[in-house]
């Protein structure tokens, strides 16, 4: 295992909660280090599913301690109720979950200010965000005016500097004509949440780096996909921090000389949830049966997710950027009974062929997808425990796509379920 960063390589929702579930059998420490709550991550066994928002995907290994680090923004009263919910259910929480002292948190005006915003948009600028906050909480921190976790364990402190920026958001809404925060009732729920948390906040750089000496296996948990990040995505239409693979250093405190691999994690086909362009969409009824079959419905937000074919072009820049030496392809069996699949190989763009994932979203929203069918297997895959038992067009299918992005597939899932997904080799 080493120490190895896990990234979503498309859109997000590639399956990185059951892959970090099935990987953490072997792992010591978890550590997500961007996002917050936007991201919503399925763990299965047995009869049990579980939701993660931001408690890494190890904790359901009791072995496995588990990191948020500092480049997360975390949402207090969230945390709470996450860690609440997973010990009521029996999962033990307490002693094994670290937050990083230096995490931004995400405030209750961050969540409306994120809702003013979608809702200002014009109908093609929307960017359909989680409304989580996410973009606001990150904006104050490269500001200079967030609130970090280790504030939380002063609360006259906390408290002053949260009525300084609840007013300050409140001038804001006002001004707008927008309903304003209620500052001491938020404060009253803030500090139950913070009585609570303090326990867990601590320096985790120091904590995380004495674990890469000790050579304890460390798994890094992405949260979103490479087309979210705010630097290489679709942007506007990204989430507001680095979901790439170098983000797992900035948002730990771990050098980038400890990092052994990069674990690319992608769907057999892509969706997209949010708006944004996204050149492989299915809007007939091929994406329709895709969602159905794939129960393609937001694990935080419930939305419908935009459904389409395998897209090679953006894959193989993204497992560039992201440097991936080992891929995790998931959802082969959502394809089974589709007698032809399609895989985008190129774009055309005004008349233009191209095989490289444009900079600039404007070129993306007008790529036509260039489109190299293949014959499905019309056979189930959810029952294969290796390669060797998945029909022979399966087969080839899984390591057509693996040679177009040029990285190395040892890992299928077939399945939500833990014990749905082999090692291949
Ligand atoms: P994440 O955000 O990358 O962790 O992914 P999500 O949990 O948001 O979405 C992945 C969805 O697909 C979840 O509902 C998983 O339970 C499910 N899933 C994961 N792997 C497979 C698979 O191989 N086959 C099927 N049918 N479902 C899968
Ligand atoms: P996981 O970790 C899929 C999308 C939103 C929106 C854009 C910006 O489960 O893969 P934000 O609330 O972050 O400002 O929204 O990013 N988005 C995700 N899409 N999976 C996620 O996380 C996502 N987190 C954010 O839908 O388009
Ligand atoms: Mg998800």
């Amino acid at each position: 295992m080493a120490i190895n960063v896990l990234v979503g390589i498309q859109w997000g929702d590639e399956g990185k909660g059951k892959v970090i579930d099935v990987l953490t059998e072997s792992a010591d420490v978890v550590v997500r280090f961007q996002g917050g709550n936007n991201a919503g991550h399925t763990v299965e066994f047995g009869n049990e599913k579980f939701v993660l928002h931001l408690i890494p995907s190890g904790i359901f290994r009791e072995k496995s301690v588990c990191v948020i680090g500092n480049g997360v923004v975390v949402d207090p009263l969230i945390l709470m109720k996450e860690v609440k919910d997973l010990e009521s259910r029996g999962i033990a929480v307490s002693g094994r979950l670290h937050v990083s002292s230096r995490a931004h948190l995400i405030m209750p005006y961050h969540g409306m200010m994120d809702a003013l915003y979608e809702n200002a948009r014009s109908s093609d600028k929307k960017i359909g965000t989680t409304k989580r906050g996410i973009g606001p909480a990150y904006a104050d921190k490269a500001s200079r005016v967030g609130i970090r976790a280790l504030e939380l364990c002063d609360f006259d402190r906390f408290s002053r500097h949260f009525k300084e920026m609840a007013l300050h958001y409140n001038r804001i809404f006002a001004s707008s004509g927008s309903e304003q925060l209620e500052i001491t009732g938020s404060l009253e729920k803030l500090e139950v949440a913070a009585k609570f948390l303090a326990p867990y906040i601590s320096d985790t750089v120091l904590m995380i780096n004495k674990f890469a000496r000790e050579k304890k296996d460390i798994l890094f948990e992405g949260a979103q996909g490479m087309f979210l990040d705010l630097d290489y995505g679709t942007y506007p239409f990204v989430t507001s921090s680095n979901t790439t693979s170098g983000g797992a250093c900035t948002g730990s405190g771990l050098s980038p000389k400890f990092i052994d691999g990069v674990i690319g994690v992608m769907k057999a086909y892509t969706t997209r949830v949010g708006e944004g362009p996204f050149p492989s969409e299915l809007k007939c009824a091929d994406g329709a049966r895709i969602r159905e079959i794939g129960h393609e419905f937001g694990a935080t937000t419930g939305r419908p997710r935009r459904c389409g074919w395998f897209d090679a072009v953006s894959a193989k820049y993204s497992c560039m950027v992201n440097g991936v030496d080992i891929l995790a392809v998931t959802k082969l069996d959502v394809l089974d009974s589709f007698e032809e699949i399609k895989i985008c190989t190129a774009y055309e763009i005004d008349g233009k062929r191209t095989e490289v994932m444009p900079a600039d979203t404007e070129d993306v929203a007008r790529a036509v997808p260039v489109y190299e069918p293949f014959t499905g297997w019309m056979q189930k895959t959810s029952d294969a425990r290796s390669f060797a038992e998945l029909p022979p067009r399966a087969q080839t299918y899984l390591k057509k796509i693996a040679g177009l992005v040029s990285a190395d597939m040892r890992l299928v899932s077939v399945g939500p379920n833990r014990n749905q997904t082999f090692h291949v080799r």
